[in-house]
C-alpha cells in the first residue's frame, strides 16, 4: 500500500545505561543489515547524556538515535532541561513524549505534551507521542475514552504522518511482563487511526502506530502482525542487543 506506514522498533533505555552499554548499540548496528534495514527502521532512545557519543559512534549505521523527553522551550532559564534543538544539534532524529512515567512521575498533562510534540515538530524532529490506559480505566471500560482524549489533547495541531509517531502503551502493560491480547490491541489500534484521520484530516492513514509494553521477542511476531500496528516501542528488551534485534527481525 502506498499509504501504509513505514514499520519503526524504538528502543526506550528509561534510566538505564551507563557508557559502557554503548556496546550493545554498536552491536546492533552490526546486526541491522540492509535487508532488514529494507523492512524497518530501528531507533534507541538513550538517556540524553549519551545521545551525541551514541551518534558518533554510530556514524554512517542506519540505526536511529533519539531522546526520550524535552522542554517545550528552544532555550532559557529551565535548570536541568533540555529542548529539541539540543537534541537536533546532538544529532538524534526522534524525541519521545508524553510516556506514561513522564506523565505520572513529573505530572506531565497532555497539553503540555502537545506543546512539546510541537517543539519537537519545529526543531524538525519526529516526535512519538505516546498515550494508553491504566488498569481501572480498562476495566472501568473507559480504555477508548480515556486514549481519545490524551490523543485529542496530546498531539500538534498540524501533526503530519512523516514526523508524528503515535505509540499506544497501557500503563499496565509497562514493565509487567503483561499484554493485552491481540483482539485487544487491534481494536484500540483501529480507534486511534480512526481518531488520528478524524483529528488530522489527509494524515491518520499514514501515521506509524506503535504498540508498547512488555513487547518481547517471544511475543513481537503475534502482536507486530495485528491490524494498524506498525512497530514497537519497547522499554526492558531494548537494552541487549540481542533481544532488541530479536523483536526488530519479524520484519526480516
Ligand atoms: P517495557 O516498557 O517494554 O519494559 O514494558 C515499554 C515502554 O515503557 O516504552
Amino acid at each position: 500500500m502506498a499509504n501504509s506506514p513505514r514499520p519503526l522498533v524504538a528502543g526506550n533505555w528509561k534510566m538505564n545505561g551507563l557508557k559502557a552499554s554503548l556496546v550493545e548499540l554498536s552491536a546492533m548496528a552490526k546486526a541491522y543489515d540492509a535487508a532488514l534495514h529494507s523492512k524497518v527502521d530501528l531507533l534507541i532512545c538513550p538517556p540524553s547524556l549519551w545521545i551525541a557519543p551514541a551518534v558518533s559512534q554510530l556514524a554512517g549505521s542506519a540505526l536511529a538515535i533519539g531522546a526520550q523527553d524535552c522542554h517545550f522551550l528552544p532555550q532559557g532559564a529551565h535548570t536541568g532541561d533540555i529542548s529539541a534543538l539540543m537534541i537536533k544539534d546532538a544529532g538524534a532524529s526522534h524525541v519521545i513524549v508524553g510516556h506514561s512515567e513522564r506523565r505520572t512521575d513529573h505530572g506531565e498533562t497532555s497539553a503540555l505534551v502537545k506543546s512539546k510534540a510541537e517543539a519537537v515538530n519545529a526543531a524538525g524532529l519526529v516526535a512519538i507521542v505516546c498515550v494508553g490506559e491504566t488498569q481501572a480505566e480498562r476495566q472501568a471500560g473507559r480504555a477508548n475514552e480515556v486514549v481519545g482524549e490524551q490523543l485529542q489533547h496530546s498531539i500538534p495541531a498540524d501533526g503530519k504522518a512523516k514526523t508524528l509517531v503515535i505509540a499506544y502503551e497501557p500503563v499496565w502493560a509497562i514493565g509487567t511482563g503483561l499484554t493485552p491480547t491481540a483482539a485487544d490491541v487491534a481494536d484500540m489500534h483501529g480507534f486511534i487511526r480512526q481518531t488520528c484521520e478524524r483529528l488530522l484530516p489527509g494524515q491518520g492513514q499514514g501515521l506509524a502506530l506503535l504498540y508498547g509494553g512488555s513487547v518481547k521477542a517471544q511475543n513481537a511476531a503475534e502482536l507486530m502482525q495485528v491490524a494498524n500496528v506498525n512497530g514497537a516501542l519497547v522499554g526492558g528488551a531494548s537494552l541487549k542487543a540481542s533481544d532488541f534485534m530479536a523483536i526488530a527481525d519479524v520484519y526480516r
